[in-house]
């Protein structure tokens, strides 16, 4: 399942890998995680030679389960720290980095292994698993994607969450390193007038069809 942010792809990964019995895997996380990291060792985020030196050094444990999807560094639980303000809005700079993706990539193809799992990304489809017997690209209108985003999040507004959206998508779809694009053979599910229960039997039936 690709997309960007607020596509509601988080809710309906979980909700399509509990229906299945499946593992489910948030790519997004991993990032998020290198980035705090980076964050914490205070690497100089303008200089993506510097991120690309200290990529392969953080330790990443992450959960596959869609009740518990548990995301630690070296030990620490960041769960919770890779939510910020500060990790989101610097999360588009580490993740354009090259090497960054390769270990990543790579990490996150050894999770899937045999598969029965739902992956949600910006790549999944496109680079980490292009023979997915599934391929799902969530969108919604930036107006969704920014009021479902500024419920998450306390101390913003709608407005202020859609000027950080857009600055994000653009960060994330024009980079050189493996760009938020839909792969040829997804099927693109816009979600604005969905809601979750919508969406989530919507790509059960996709399922269902493709496998
Ligand atoms: O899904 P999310 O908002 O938690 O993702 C955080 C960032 O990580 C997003 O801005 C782009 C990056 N990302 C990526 O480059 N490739 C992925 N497969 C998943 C996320």
């Amino acid at each position: 399942m690709d997309g960007p942010s607020g596509s509601g792809k988080s809710s309906a990964s979980r909700g399509v890998a509990r229906a299945l019995g499946f593992r489910y895997l948030d790519t997004g996380a991993m990032y998020r995680a290198i980035t705090w990291w980076m964050l914490e060792q205070g690497v100089d985020l303008a200089d993506p030679a510097a991120i690309a030196g200290r990529a392969g050094e953080p330790v990443l444990a992450i959960g596959t389960d869609p009740d518990a999807p548990g995301v630690s560094v070296g030990g620490t639980d960041v769960a919770a720290a890779i939510r910020t303000r500060e990790v989101t809005s610097a999360v588009s700079a580490v993740s354009a980095v090259p090497e960054v993706r390769a270990r990543l990539v790579a990490e996150q193809r050894a999770l899937i292994g045999d598969g029965d799992i739902v992956v949600e990304g910006r790549d999944i489809g496109t680079v980490v698993a292009p023979g997915a017997p599934v391929k799902v690209y969530l969108t919604a209108s930036p107006e969704a994607r920014a009021r479902r985003r500024n419920a998450e999040l306390a101390g913003t507004t709608v407005e202020a969450q859609r000027a950080e959206m857009a600055r994000r998508d653009t960060l994330d779809s024009t980079r050189k390193a493996d760009p938020l694009v839909m792969a040829a053979d997804a099927v693109e599910l816009d979600t604005t007038e969905l809601n979750l229960d919508e969406v989530i039997s919507e790509v059960l039936r996709l399922v269902k069809e493709r496998t």
